[in-house]
């Protein structure tokens, strides 16, 4: 039997402490936080659990991809971004029980051991002193990590927050989506993204590519690269790919260097220190038509190296054709998300999601890893 995903009973929470799997993986340039919608999105989720009085909450998220414990991606760096919504919160690097603040952020969860391979006993001694775990991380739902499906499989009682539910429900919406559907993929995670496409242009009448992306599938096209941000890993896939997907698949066909020049790709070879840092004029005019004939649009990733001007261009274009279109229009992922913001053109898409790898997961399988593990362990066959 199916399941619906619990949602949270308040009843159940009266001083308890209650950990609450967050994504709070907020975008920085540098040392300047360039966009918080990740912590917004779930303010209401923290206000809505403290209505129940529990006795404490504490907030675990991952922040960025460290190797090691490197203070840049210590949660210590979020804590003031928090306080301004609530004041007491304590950043601790470990949980002790004898705390008295009633809300509580603990240290990045990549810096436990086994949090990648999903091996829980790096959260044991925090994980014993919590009563339930609430899991509003939808954008991070897709990976197999101690914080995620490890922890899932730790607690009887779970709830999945308000935030989680609403990104499901409006992903669901896309994907009955009218045709013609487009999707639009950029971004810098390339292995990630690159085997979605692959069950992505089942879904799509057009797959437009831009970013690391689109700079791998040219290389493995046989366009001389230089040294542009591709992962020459994934060139095997990148072919497979090209050639399953060729009819609905649209590449840039030129680019803009980093010394400003703008290069067509049937002609040019780039030599070997410069890199590809936007699309160019003719593919965004193809780009326009193609949003312009669209019903639906799916869009996750940026389309070249947005945070630095000039290069912002093609992005901020594309998020102008998308805003300008009349389709049903989802777009995905922190930078795409912190791109709009920017432009200030959130009330223009039909739905802004916080997710960008688990948006495409939950696009290609229509589930995540997460929900799962939840179903694994809760429903009766
Ligand atoms: C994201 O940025 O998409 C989520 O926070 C997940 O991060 P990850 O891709 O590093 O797992």
């Amino acid at each position: 039997m199916v399941l619906p995903l619990p949602q949270i009973d308040l009843t159940q929470l009266n001083n308890k402490t209650v950990l609450v799997r967050l994504d709070l993986n907020l975008v920085f340039d540098g040392e300047t936080l360039v966009d918080q919608t990740r912590w917004d999105k779930v303010v209401p989720t923290i206000r809505h659990i403290r209505s129940a009085n529990p006795k404490r909450v504490v907030l675990l998220t991952h922040f960025g991809r460290p190797k090691k414990q490197e203070s840049c991606w210590s949660t210590e760096r979020l804590l003031p971004v928090i306080q301004k919504d609530f004041p007491e919160t304590r950043y601790v690097k470990q949980y002790d029980p004898n705390l008295t603040e009633s809300i509580v952020l603990l240290e990045n969860t990549r810096f436990n051991h086994g949090e990648y391979d999903n091996d829980v006993t790096g959260l044991d001694d925090m994980i014993l002193h919590m009563d339930c775990l609430i899991f509003d991380a939808f954008s991070v739902g897709h990976r197999d990590h101690a914080s995620v499906t490890g922890l899932i499989d730790q607690y009887p009682q779970v709830y999945f927050g308000p935030h989680f539910i609403q990104e499901q429900l409006s992903i669901d919406a896309s994907l009955s989506g009218e045709t013609p559907r487009v999707a639009i993929i950029g971004g810098a995670k390339i292995s990630t993204k690159l085997p979605l496409l692959n069950t992505l242009i089942d879904w799509a009448d057009h797959l437009i590519v831009g970013g690391g992306i689109a700079n791998t599938l040219l290389l493995a096209n046989g366009c001389q690269m230089g040294d542009s941000l591709v992962e020459s890993q994934s060139l095997g896939q990148a072919k497979d790919i090209l050639a399953r997907c060729a009819d609905k698949l649209i590449l840039p066909v030129d680019g803009i260097t980093n010394t400003g020049a703008c290069v067509s790709f049937d002609k040019a070879t780039l030599n070997a220190d410069e890199q590809i840092l936007d699309i160019g004029p003719q593919s965004l005019m193809r780009i326009e038509q193609t949003i312009q004939s669209a019903k639906t649009i799916i869009w996750n990733g940026p389309l070249g190296y947005f945070e630095r001007r000039p290069f912002n261009h093609g992005s901020e274009q594309v998020a102008k054709f998308i805003a300008h279109s009349n389709a049903f229009s989802i777009v995905g992922g922190g930078d795409s998300l912190s791109l709009i913001n920017q432009l200030g053109l959130q009330d223009q898409y039909t739905y802004i999601s916080t997710s960008g790898g688990a948006f495409l997961s939950y696009l290609a399988e229509g589930s995540l890893s997460v929900i799962n593990t939840w179903r694994a362990c809760h429903e009766t066959h």
